[in-house]
């Protein structure tokens, strides 16, 4: 494909309906293993294909994921709820809450930060585990510390017709919780 249709095709999808490719998908899981060991439910605010969750659950069967998509493609893992993150009201959820994971990013991603902003306000997670345009990369969430901030590789990210590109991105993690308040600090976590 020339690189004007894909621009040009891109332009045209203002649901940011990309995916990350399965193996950037399990290089981030992998990488907050030992934070993963305490958590109790994960909240993905735009599923996509929903494999974030699918990884999760074949690794950490007994988290509980919840997943949300304004429009969730048909070939789907499992349950994604069909609903627009940005207009859910508070709710409660159970235990150690993480926040995940790839969100549509928007104009010098806006909206991204408006997702984390929401999902805060909504979930007031634990945990924020997400990929971010690199230039919210360094944004700070009050009350959270950032643990993570790691740049994607080249080619992280899928259109549906199967074709990979990429995008300046980065992997972070944002925690309110002390780590020193479990056993041990997580491995492969780089602290402040
Ligand atoms: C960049 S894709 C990422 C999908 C998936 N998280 C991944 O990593 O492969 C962003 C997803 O956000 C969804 N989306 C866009 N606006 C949304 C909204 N307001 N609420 C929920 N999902 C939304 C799109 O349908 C799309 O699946």
């Amino acid at each position: 494909m020339s690189s004007h249709s894909f621009s040009s095709r891109m332009k045209k999808n203002h649901l940011d309906q990309f995916y990350t490719i399965e193996k950037c998908v399990e290089n981030a899981v992998d990488q907050i293993d030992g934070i993963l060991q305490h958590v109790t439910t994960t909240i993905d605010s735009s599923a996509g294909t929903n494999y974030f969750c699918k990884y999760l659950k074949s690794k950490y069967p007994n988290i509980k994921t919840i997943s949300y998509d304004i429009d969730p493609p048909i070939n789907c893992e499992g349950q994604v709820h069909k609903q627009d993150f940005l207009k859910l009201s508070k709710s409660q959820t159970n235990g150690v809450t993480l926040l995940g994971f790839n969100p549509p990013f928007g104009y010098r991603g806006v909206q991204a930060k408006k997702f984390i902003e929401h999902g805060i306000k909504v979930f007031y997670p634990d945990i924020i585990f997400m990929i971010v345009p690199n230039m919210i990369s360094q944004s700070r969430y009050s009350g959270y510390d950032l643990i993570l901030h790691e740049k994607l590789r080249a080619n992280s990210f899928v259109i549906p017709d199967g074709t990979t590109f990429s995008f300046k991105c980065t992997l972070v993690c944002h925690s309110r919780i002390s780590f020193d308040a479990f056993t041990s600090i997580p491995p492969n976590v780089q602290t402040k």
